[in-house]
């Protein structure tokens, strides 16, 4: 079950040329099974019809505030209430305006002021406008207030102008809505996450590496963001993109990861590693590619630092989660690497099974303690895992 399933999500869509994105972005918000109500301003409606709104939102679409019979159908006060996220994509420099000077001329500003609902605004207009003054500290204001931005992306705007104003990518705007919503118990944490696999080379074109996909540690870092925490991610090579509003450093090999990680957790409050970090590197890389004639296939390896273990041992306040990816005896082995690596926690999976594991989205996990305590996490997506790893660990170890 995603952030977004059984919310009431209100969009406020005003009149700038961006208004188009709004139906990729009513899309995606369903797909993740929000209940998108659409409010949409006059200057709005010049960009894109109500028709293609309610079309996509599967909702009437809200559009002037005085029109009897919408409101008798809609009602602005009972919108406000329901809503769970009110989003204004794109935001004009004029909602921005008129909701930091409490003024409702409209649907959407009597709406905002309506609404108890946490408020995110995802600006889009010119650079200029964007730079001027009055919108900087309109902004301002609203960010003492509480209210939510997602910054706009740089590029080139409908106007011609390249710079800051062009409105942040939906995958964005919906991961700053996802953040927007959740609860936060990771508030004031700082948290490393390594995911992915590592990959020594054997020659400058040929490297060994394994099976992880990073999923399960991308999703750790996404979950954790979303929960308050201020993330760094250390990520093995991988095609999944760098994940939104965290520190991403890339690295390829066990020692770059080893330098990263150790690195970023000098101050950190939690080190989960993820990584399916290589136990073994070729003692000696050769410098120019290996020729298939008179090689004697004999590669000689060294063994990798082992990053958790290397933390355990100077551990000081800092809580070191590990990942055990077990094919047999998944218990005790599990429990021995805790034990070795001085952890607080480790997180078991079976990855001899095809249901879970390495490429999949699903996973099903054990969480085992010093103490002797087992959480079962049963099936689920690494999404959701992710959200009960943290949970759990944060209702046995962080309130300490
Ligand atoms: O000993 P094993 O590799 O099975 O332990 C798994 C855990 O140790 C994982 O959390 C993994 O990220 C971590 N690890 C590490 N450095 C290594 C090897 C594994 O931190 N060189």
């Amino acid at each position: 079950m995603g952030i977004f399933s059984g919310k009431e999500v209100v969009l406020g869509v005003t009149g700038g040329i961006a208004a188009y994105k709004a139906c990729e972005i009513v899309r995606e918000l369903r797909k993740d099974s929000a209940n998108v109500h659409v409010v949409l301003t006059r200057s709005g409606s010049q960009f894109i019809t109500p028709l293609t709104l309610q079309t996509l939102s599967k909702n009437p679409v809200a559009t002037d505030l005085f029109d009897l019979i919408s409101e008798s159908e809609i009602g602005h006060i009972s919108l406000a209430q329901r809503a769970h996220l009110l989003l204004i994509a794109p935001a004009t420099a004029n909602i921005i305006g008129k909701v930091r000077n409490g003024i409702a001329d409209d649907m959407l500003s009597t709406v905002v002021m309506a609404t108890t609902a946490p408020v995110l605004f995802a600006p889009a207009m010119n650079t200029q406008m964007y730079a001027s003054a009055a919108v900087q500290d309109n902004m301002a204001v609203l960010r003492s207030r509480g209210y939510h931005f997602v910054e706009p992306d740089e590029g080139e705007l409908a106007c011609g102008t390249v710079g800051p104003g062009r409105l942040a990518d939906v995958d964005k705007i919906l991961e700053m809505a996802r953040i927007v919503l959740s609860e936060k118990p990771l508030s004031g944490k700082k948290v490393i996450v390594s995911a992915g696999p590592t990959a020594e080379a054997l020659d400058p074109v040929r490297f060994f590496s394994n099976r992880s996909s990073g999923k399960m540690g991308y999703a750790m870092a996404r979950a954790a963001r979303r929960m308050g925490a201020q993330v760094t991610l250390v990520s093995g090579p991988g095609a999944i993109p760098a994940p939104h509003f965290m520190d991403t450093i890339r690295v390829r090999t066990a020692d770059e990861m080893f330098s990263a990680v150790s690195r970023a957790s000098a101050d950190a409050d939690v080190v989960v590693m993820c990584a399916a970090v290589a136990d073994f590197k070729a003692k000696k890389a050769a410098p120019a590619k290996i020729k298939k004639d008179g090689f004697d296939y004999r590669l000689e390896l060294s063994p990798t630092v082992d990053i958790l273990e290397t933390l355990g041992k100077k551990k000081g306040k800092r809580i070191l989660v590990g990942f055990a990816a077990e094919t047999d005896d998944l218990t005790t082995n599990a429990r021995e690497k805790m034990r070795r690596k001085n952890l607080d926690a480790i997180v078991a999976n079976d990855v001899s099974r095809a249901d879970i594991g390495f490429e999949s989205d699903d996973n099903e996990v054990r969480i085992f303690f010093p103490d002797g305590e087992i959480r079962e996490l049963p099936l689920a997506t690494k999404e959701g895992i992710a959200v009960g790893v943290w949970l759990a660990l944060n209702g046995k170890l962080f309130r300490r």
